[in-house]
């Protein structure tokens, strides 16, 4: 019972809150790692490739949240606590945004705003072609994640505009995962938690079927 409480009273006041502290964290870590170095405090802090590491960085960063926002859905089933779905846009949006400065600051830092060497990278990588197509497909959720673009597209509509989420994120996964010669470590974790994550609901969608229909 006051576990029950607590629980509501986490849903109500804290978890929008310390939802967004826990986005906006690798930002401002990553923030406070490039004051370090600019400032002469630990020129070091992110070894001797900053701008390798800064893109490596908001990608990781990109795909892990985005892996995060496909588990509020398993987490809600497994724990059947709904309002966790009240976070699921915020951290969506938080994907988004750290993609979009992923692919920034490879276009600036790496490449100097050169968009015909990104063209160029894209026709002869085709991981980089394939991060492209995830970051494209993101845009039209970010910008419908509103609770106008809801009302205005229709609860059917955005809902069916939305599974555009399960080939962005494949998408992603298949980026750096063609990025590796060998494939361990992140990239590998990251396709396995994908896979259970879409397999979760392949099997929840499998077993709905097999549910006999209710009698009206
Ligand atoms: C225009 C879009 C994009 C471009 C140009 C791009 C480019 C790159 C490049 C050049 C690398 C480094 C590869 C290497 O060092 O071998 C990289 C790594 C990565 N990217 Fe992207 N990317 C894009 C979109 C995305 C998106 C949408 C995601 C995920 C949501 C993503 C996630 C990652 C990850 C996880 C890594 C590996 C980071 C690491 O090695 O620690 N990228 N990307």
């Amino acid at each position: 019972m006051a576990g029950n409480t607590a629980l509501r009273t986490f849903g109500k006041h804290w978890m929008k809150p310390l939802t967004l502290i826990a986005l906006v964290a690798p930002f401002a870590f990553l923030a406070w790692q490039w004051t370090q170095v600019l400032t002469g405090i630990n020129p070091r802090a992110m070894g001797t490739d900053l701008v390798a590491y800064t893109h490596h960085f908001l990608g990781d960063t990109a795909i892990r949240i985005l892996l995060v926002t496909l588990a509020v859905s398993p987490v809600r089933d497994i724990t059947g606590w709904a309002p966790i779905t009240l976070i699921r846009r915020r951290i969506g949006l938080a994907a988004f945004f750290y993609a979009a400065l992923h692919m920034i600051a490879y276009l600036w830092l790496d490449r100097g705003w050169d968009l015909g060497l990104l063209w160029e990278d894209m026709v002869l990588r085709t991981y980089i072609m394939l991060g492209m197509a995830a970051l494209v497909l993101m845009i039209p959720l970010a910008v419908t994640s509103t609770n106008g673009m809801i009302r205005r597209l229709g609860r059917k509509t955005w809902d069916r505009l939305h599974w555009l989420i399960y080939p962005l994120a494949i998408l992603a996964v298949a980026h750096n995962l063609l990025m590796v010669k060998i494939i361990y470590g992140d990239p590998l974790m990251h396709a396995i938690v994908l896979t259970v994550l879409l397999g979760w609901r392949v099997a929840r969608w499998g077993m709905g079927r097999l549910r006999p229909a209710a009698v009206a």
